[in-house]
């Protein structure tokens, strides 16, 4: 061994980074992890000097937390393929680079959203909650009827990767599938026989809407007590994008009064925090936030979000850019 260490370019983790993610990260630089409950405050403290960083949904990077880092910083490498808790145009005015993890997550996320459209049109959470609690006292032919699936219409709300996935998913299902899109997806309406309609008309006609949509400022409440009204009775709703997108006060509302069938969620507008009248709410399955939480999944998130540390880093143009 020889001589004084190189200095190795500071990366800083905000929260955690899995191994085949660290491990890339770790050959080449100083890895200073925030670790799971890292408050804003110790990460203002962690940052200064690093000139790369990776974020996750819960972690906001915008101009204070960038100010902190200084100017050195180069690019943030978000562990997801949201990218809503980042301040992009405060990126941008940097010059920093911001990337994301797509396709990886793209079956993970796809397959949560079909359980949680079969969990919830079946009602799964409630007959396993009383099965649990000792109230299950014998087959009754009447009890927890839930929403056949064979048939239905199903509505995808944003025909991206995970929308397109989730279409192909339920495809054998379908008696038609309707999509939202800004754009027409020609290939979904070739390989899936998919029609594309304006929202209203989805909300109006599917037995299942299922968001695939990304949070920002246009879609954010995008389904409201209007848009739950217009749904069928008997209609399952769906969330595995982000919480944003439902007012959720709404939400268990409609379910309260019967506006709608059911909902399956895994996702939430104050996570960790879950509304208590979500939790109130009948007829409702809510999950963790872990649409993309396969093995599979994971490791190739962490891996990505690595790759594009290290792509910027050596200089070249990260492979998932967003800014
Ligand atoms: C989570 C996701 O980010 O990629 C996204 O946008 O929502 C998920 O993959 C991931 O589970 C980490 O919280």
């Amino acid at each position: 061994m020889s001589g004084a260490a190189e200095a190795r370019p500071k990366v800083l983790v905000a929260r955690m980074l899995l191994p085949a993610g660290m491990e890339l990260l770790a050959e080449r630089c100083e890895v200073v992890e925030g670790g799971l409950d890292v408050s804003s405050e110790r990460l203002l403290e962690l940052a200064p000097g690093a000139v790369a960083m990776v974020a996750d949904p819960t972690v906001a990077v915008g101009g204070e937390l960038l100010d902190a880092t200084g100017p050195q910083l180069q690019v943030v490498a978000n562990f997801a393929v949201g990218h809503d808790n980042v301040d992009l145009d405060a990126c941008r005015r940097r010059g920093i680079a911001v990337t994301n993890t797509p396709d990886v997550l793209t079956n993970a996320t796809a397959e949560l959203a079909l359980a949680l459209t079969v969990a919830a049109a079946r009602r799964m959470s409630e007959a396993e909650a009383s099965l649990r609690a000792g109230r299950w006292v014998g087959w009754d032919p009447g009890a927890g009827l839930g929403l056949e699936l064979s048939g239905a219409t199903f509505g995808v709300v944003g025909m991206g990767r995970i929308g397109r996935r989730y279409a192909e998913l339920v495809t054998p299902l379908a008696g038609e599938t309707l999509y939202v899109s800004r754009t027409p997806k020609p290939e979904a309406e070739r390989d899936l026989s998919a029609v594309r309609v304006e929202l209203a008309e989805l909300l109006g006609r599917a037995d299942v809407v299922s968001l695939h949509v990304p949070a920002n400022p246009e879609t954010t409440g995008l389904i409201g007590s209007a848009e739950l009204r217009a749904m069928r009775t008997h209609a399952v709703l769906v969330n595995t994008a982000r919480g944003a997108l439902v007012d959720s006060a709404a939400l268990a509302r409609a379910l309260q009064e019967g506006e709608i069938g059911a909902a399956g969620l895994d996702v939430y507008e104050t996570e960790p925090d879950v509304p208590t009248e979500l939790l109130q709410a009948p007829r409702c399955v809510l999950l963790p936030h872990i649409g993309s939480a396969t093995t599979t999944a994971r490791d190739g998130m962490a891996r990505m979000a690595a790759e594009n540390v290290l792509a910027v880093l050596g200089g070249s143009e990260p492979p998932n850019r967003v800014v």
